[in-house]
C-alpha cells in the first residue's frame, strides 16, 4: 500500500505506542525454554514478534492468548520442526533464535523476506561455530541451516561490533552448559537479554571492564524459571510520534509507559540537546526496566553534533532523527553510522536519498557520517520514498510529510506492520493526515 502524508497543524492527545520489540522477542524465547508458564503483558503483536511465536510453536512450544496476556508454556526439549522457520523481516528474531537453538540437537533451516535474506549472518554463525554448532549457507546470508551442538567448553568472545543481537546469540548459546560463556563488550549496547535472563533465574553477572565496557558471564546448565513479563512501550517506536510532535506546530502529546532503559535513550538525549520540549511524568520501574510517560510539545530545534559513541543507544532512531535535523536551525552531524548500512535496508543511503528527494541539503561525511543542513524552516517535501521493506524508513518519511511544505509519499507502507502495526491510525487519531493514494 502507498501512503501520502500531508501537512497538519497540530498533534494532540494520548498516543499509546506499541510494545517493545526487543523485550517481546526475548520474553517469548526465554518463556519457551523456562520451567512453568510465563505470562506476558503488553506483548507487541507485530509481524516480527508473531513470526518468532510461530517459529517457537513449530518447535513444540504452546503459546496462547488469555485475555490481555499471552502465556508461554516452556518445554524442556524442543521438537524437530518439519518445515523451514520463516522469520520474515526480523534480524532480532533470526539471530536470537540461532543462539537459542545452537546448543540443541536439532537441524533447523531459517529463512526470511528479501530484506532479511540480504543481511549478514556470518557475524552470528562464526562465534556459534566455535561453541560446537554447524551451519550451511551461501555468501553468509539466509537461508541458513543450523545443526545444533555444544562442545561444552568455556567460551570467551569479544564483540567486534556493538550489537545486542550478536551479544544475545552468544549468551543464549551458553545456556545448556555449566562451563562459563563470557562476552566482552567494549561498547555497551542494549542489555534486555542480561536483565531478563537474570529475572528468569539464570546465573549471569555483568562487571565493568577496567578498559571500557562490560564483561558479561553466564553459567548455564540449569533450567530457567518462568517469570511474568510486562512489556513497556517501545522507545524506538515512540521516536516517531515524538519527532512528529516536535516538528508540527501547536502539538502537545502524551505517550504512556515508554521503556527508558538507559542503553536505549540516546534519541532523547540528542533531541533535548536540540531544544526539544520533552518531559517525563510518573517515572517508575516495571519488571526491572525504567519506564515513564513522555509529554512532548512542538519545539524550535537547533542542529547538533551527535558523537559516534551514542550510536549503540539510538541505533534504530537515526532515520527519524535525520528528519528532525531537517527541521532544525543550523547543521546537524550524525557520526558512527556504519551499522546503518546493514539494517532492514541500507539506512545510511536511504536517509540521504530520502532527505534529498524532499529538498533537504545533506551529504555524507567521512566513511560513516551524515551532515544535514536544516536551515530552520520547513523542508519543501514533495518526495516519493522507496521504503524497500524498511519500516523505520517508511515511518520516518511519513513523519516528515506531517510538517513539510508539500506532502511526502511512501511507495509501500506494509513493512510498518513488522514493528508498529497501528502507527498510521494512531497518528491520524492524534491529528495527522496520512492516507492511501493512487497515482
Ligand atoms: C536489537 C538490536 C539492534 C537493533 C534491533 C533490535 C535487539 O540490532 O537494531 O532493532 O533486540 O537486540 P543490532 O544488534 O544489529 O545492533
Amino acid at each position: 500500500m502507498r501512503a501520502l502524508s500531508e501537512k497538519t497543524t497540530g498533534l494532540t492527545g494520548i498516543v499509546p505506542v506499541a510494545g517493545d520489540k526487543s523485550v517481546s522477542h526475548r520474553a517469548l524465547m526465554f518463556g519457551a525454554i523456562a520451567a512453568g508458564v510465563t505470562e506476558i503483558k503488553g506483548l507487541l503483536e507485530s509481524e516480527d514478534v508473531l513470526n518468532t511465536a510461530a517459529a517457537l510453536r513449530k518447535l513444540g512450544v504452546k503459546i496462547e492468548k488469555s485475555g490481555d496476556r499471552l502465556t508461554v508454556r516452556g518445554v524442556e526439549n524442543f521438537t524437530q520442526p518439519d518445515t523451514v522457520l520463516d522469520m520474515g523481516n526480523s534480524g532480532t528474531g533470526v539471530r536470537l533464535m540461532m543462539g537459542l537453538l545452537a546448543p540443541r540437537p536439532l537441524r533447523v533451516t531459517f529463512t526470511g523476506d528479501a530484506s532479511l535474506r540480504s543481511r549478514p549472518m556470518k557475524r552470528i554463525t562464526d562465534p556459534l561455530t566455535l561453541t560446537g554448532a554447524a551451519f550451511e549457507m551461501t555468501d553468509g546470508k539466509l537461508p541458513v541451516t543450523l545443526r545444533g551442538g555444544s562442545n561444552g567448553e568455556a567460551f570467551t568472545y569479544t564483540l567486534p561490533v556493538a550489537s545486542a543481537q550478536l551479544k544475545s546469540a552468544v549468551l543464549l548459546s551458553g545456556l545448556e552448559k555449566t562451563a562459563p560463556t563470557t562476552v566482552i563488550e567494549p561498547v555497551p549496547c542494549r542489555d534486555h537479554t542480561e536483565r531478563m535472563l537474570k529475572a528468569f533465574g539464570a546465573d549471569i553477572s555483568v562487571k565493568k571492564n577496567p578498559d571500557s565496557g562490560n564483561i558479561i558471564t553466564l553459567r548455564g546448565g540449569k533450567r530457567l524459571r518462568a517469570c511474568p513479563v510486562t512489556v513497556p512501550a517501545d522507545i524506538s517506536s515512540a521516536a516517531f510520534p515524538i519527532v512528529a510532535a516536535l516538528i508540527t506546530e501547536k502539538s502537545d502529546i502524551l505517550i504512556p509507559n515508554v521503556g527508558l532503559n538507559p542503553l536505549r535513550t540516546g534519541i532523547l538525549t540528542v533531541l533535548k540537546e536540540m531544544g526539544a520540549d520533552i518531559s517525563y511524568e510518573n517515572a517508575r520501574e516495571v519488571a526491572g526496566e525504567p519506564v515513564a510517560n513522555l509529554r512532548v510539545k512542538s519545539s524550535r530545534l537547533r542542529g547538533v553534533n551527535v558523537p559516534a559513541g551514542l550510536a549503540p543507544s539510538m541505533i534504530d532512531e537515526y532515520p527519524v532523527l535525520a528528519v528532525a535535523a531537517a527541521f532544525a536551525g543550523g547543521e546537524t552531524v550524525l557520526n558512527g553510522l556504519a551499522e546503518l548500512k546493514v539494517k532492514e535496508s541500507d539506512r545510511f543511503n536511504a536517509i540521504l536519498t530520502g532527505l534529498r528527494a524532499n529538498g533537504v541539503d545533506c551529504a555524507p561525511t567521512g566513511t560513516d557520517g551524515i551532515r544535514i543542513h536544516g536551515g530552520g524552516k520547513k523542508p519543501c517535501g514533495g518526495g516519493l520514498i522507496e521504503a524497500k521493506l524498511d519500516h523505520r524508513i517508511a515511518m520516518s518519511f511519513l513523519v516528515m510529510g506531517m510538517a513539510a511544505e508539500n506532502p511526502v509519499a511512501v511507495d509501500d507502507v506494509s513493512s510498518i506492520a513488522t514493528s508498529f502495526p497501528d502507527f498510521i491510525s494512531l497518528m491520524n487519531k492524534a491529528g495527522a493526515n496520512i492516507h492511501d493514494y493512487r497515482d
